[in-house]
């Protein structure tokens, strides 16, 4: 699977992109907020399944406060392009009334399984809601909703590894890695 520095899914070379320190910092200047900006409070940490796993497991760990995790499964990405159809393969449970929300993802790129999550929760009527990703892919995203935390925003570029997939493969890899240009087609 790997060639150097390279690695190969699906017959597709990825680059190396972000570290594992450049992760962990951003993770921790995240956590650092949330525990600040939560002080006193007891928090629940949304993931989304399965991307967020990486990141949801070391912010748990860094954060400064009680919490509680939930976890929904979608999908909504088919290959390299989100489908912008969204599928819910496990549901969110009822407990998130009265509670501040913190949704934990992965990585945002046209939005659309965050406005979908949104409207669940806000069908709860949470005391709060606010949303954390590691990675923001501002070129697609703009900015139609808050993020509240973010670690690092990056160019409009495929990526997986920690928690991230192409197809299935590549969410252990402790590094995240771009799919090379030439690649594209
Ligand atoms: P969105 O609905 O287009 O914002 O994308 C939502 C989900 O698709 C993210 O939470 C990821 O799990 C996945 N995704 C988006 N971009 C990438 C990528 O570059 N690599 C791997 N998964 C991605
Ligand atoms: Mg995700």
């Amino acid at each position: 699977m790997r060639n150097r520095d390279a690695v190969f899914l699906h017959n597709k070379e990825f680059e190396p992109f972000l570290n594992e320190h450049e992760i962990a910092a951003a993770v921790s200047r995240i956590g650092d907020r949330i525990s600040k900006d939560y002080q006193g409070k007891e928090v629940i940490l949304l993931g989304v399944l399965d991307g967020a796993l990486m990141v949801l497991s070391d912010l748990c760990r860094v954060l400064d406060l009680n919490i509680r995790i939930e976890l929904i499964k979608l999908k909504s990405y088919t290959g390299r392009q989100s489908s912008g159809q969204i599928r819910e393969l496990i549901g969110l449970t009822n407990g998130l009334a009265g509670k501040d929300v913190v949704i934990v993802e992965d990585i945002i790129d046209t939005g659309h399984t965050l406005e979908y999550l949104l409207k669940q929760v806000d069908e709860q009527n949470p005391a709060s809601v606010r949303i954390a990703s590691l990675l923001l892919k501002e070129e697609i995203f703009r900015d139609r909703f808050p993020v509240h935390y973010h670690g690092i925003t990056i160019p409009n570029r495929f990526v997986v590894g920690y928690g991230m997939d192409y197809e299935g493969l590549g969410r252990q890899l402790k590094q995240i890695y771009a799919l090379k240009e030439t690649e594209h087609k």
